[in-house]
């Protein structure tokens, strides 16, 4: 399977930190305006050796009542859709570009996505993923340094150094859009291939 080259990736590191030091860094995080108005800062959840994590945008309502991602419809959505990938919920883990709620869900904007970053570069590099799914514009603009959409960026699976980025629809799209659903279907058969010719060595 051909995977793109994308340069500046080559000196990341696994970082000795764990998610537990990231969350706790983060305590009652105000370095931008979303913490004034959130109900939970949603962190991420999952497997935190995961070889697959899933990078979604911000937390929705549901997701800043219940402070964890993707528990609402479009988590549902992505639920029904991971067996595609040949993974369960329980093998992943799930973070997202902003940690905090943008009211009545709107975008978030640079600063907010500038503010948040290092915490979720310090998530990637704990993990320390084999493969990275972006889902949605933001998340695989931030992860691919690009400005451009996620329509043309899908499709194929990027190599960023150590990672293998699939860069794919955000499932919430696809509830409104069902025409983009098996492309999401594809992508995520694109991951499960990719696992598939990659086995692990060892136990993670
Ligand atoms: N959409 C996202 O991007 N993230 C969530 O956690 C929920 C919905």
């Amino acid at each position: 399977m051909s995977v793109m080259h994308i340069p500046g990736h080559e000196h990341q590191r696994p970082g000795e930190v764990t998610l537990e030091e990231i969350r706790s860094v983060m305590g009652n995080c105000q370095l931008c305006e979303l913490g004034q108005t959130r109900t939970n800062l949603v962190f991420g959840v999952g497997y935190p050796h995961a070889r697959v994590m899933f990078i979604g945008e911000g937390p929705g309502k549901n997701e800043d009542l219940q402070g964890e991602p993707f528990v609402g419809a479009a988590g549902k959505k992505l639920d029904s859709l991971l067996s595609i990938a040949g993974l369960t919920r329980d093998q992943i883990y799930i973070a997202n570009v902003v940690k905090c709620r943008p009211p009545g869900n709107r975008n978030p904007r640079p600063e907010e996505i500038e503010a948040c970053s290092p915490f979720l570069r310090e998530q990637v590099r704990s993990i320390w993923p084999d493969v990275i799914v972006c889902l949605g514009n933001f998340a695989s603009q931030w992860l691919l340094k690009t400005e451009m959409g996620v329509t043309k960026l899908r499709g194929k699976l990027y190599q960023t150094g150590h990672f293998v980025v699939c860069p794919t629809f955000h499932p919430a799209a696809c509830i409104y859009h069902a025409d983009w659903q098996p492309l999401l279907e594809q992508d995520l058969a694109l991951v499960g291939a990719w696992l598939r010719e990659h086995p692990t060595e060892g136990a993670r």
